[in-house]
């Protein structure tokens, strides 16, 4: 949607005034004072009027129990199917906060909130995640210790994370391990995994931040309450 017009549905000013606003530097998108008239206002953009953020919609936010086989964007230039076609077809524009990958199940958050998607997904801020992996190979105390001390994955150091053994099954030769980390960098737990020599076989995030998926079977979402926003929120470390 045009910048003006956005500005004009928001309630900030008629079309015209919204236009004299944003030709006097007044207007921000992301943090860039917006000149250009023709700019279109894209889901995820902030847009802010004198250092005030300008929601066009009332934000809402939502916690999906993503199974696998789905992508985590809002469409796919293959056709394949995304968590988009899990969701309420409203008149908000959701997306996901950050990814799980196509083959990951678990919890994952969707909003129209783009400051909230920054503030969740910025490895800065270290809101923590929890993921149980299904490994190939006996996960022990000396080959898991490396993901302990702060790897770098991609070339990027990544915080110590923390794990925790949850069983082994030696015939089969794979382990079930829960790993806490607090970035969310593309195949991070996996990479992982790999770079200690046991290749993720299923990985489902189990929690994010305060958040659990308790109640909520594969596949269904739930709105989030203004409490769990605020727990979400708190959870972002300053
Ligand atoms: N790490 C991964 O490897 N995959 C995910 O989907 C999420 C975290």
């Amino acid at each position: 949607m045009r910048i003006n017009k956005f500005l004009a549905h928001a309630g900030v000013a008629s079309r015209r005034k919204a236009e004299e606003l944003i030709l006097s530097g007044k207007v921000s998108v992301n943090n860039v004072i917006m000149t250009n008239l023709a700019y279109q206002v894209e889901a995820g953009d902030r847009v802010e009027v004198n250092g005030i953020a300008v929601y066009n919609e009332e934000p809402v936010y939502y916690m999906l129990n993503k199974p696998r086989g789905y992508i985590s964007s809002s469409s796919d230039d293959k056709g394949r199917q995304t968590v988009m076609d899990l969701l309420p077809k409203g008149k908000e524009r959701i997306y996901p906060v950050g990814r799980l990958d196509w083959d990951t199940s678990g919890l994952l958050l969707l909003t129209n909130d783009g400051e909230f998607t920054n503030l969740m997904t910025h490895p800065r801020h270290g809101v923590e995640k929890v993921y149980i992996a299904k490994v190939e190979g006996q996960a022990n105390k000396e080959n898991l210790r490396p993901l302990t001390l702060g790897m770098t994955i991609d070339g990027k150091k990544i915080s110590p994370a923390r794990y925790e053994i949850m069983r082994q099954d030696k015939v089969k030769n794979s382990s079930l391990v829960s790993l806490t980390i607090h970035e969310g960098q593309n195949h991070q737990v996996k990479k992982m995994f790999a770079a200690v020599g046991l290749p993720v076989q299923k990985l489902s995030r189990v929690q994010y931040g305060p958040l659990n998926l308790e109640g909520l079977a594969p596949g269904r979402y739930r709105r989030l309450s203004k409490k769990e926003v605020s727990q979400l929120m708190n959870a972002v470390k300053q």
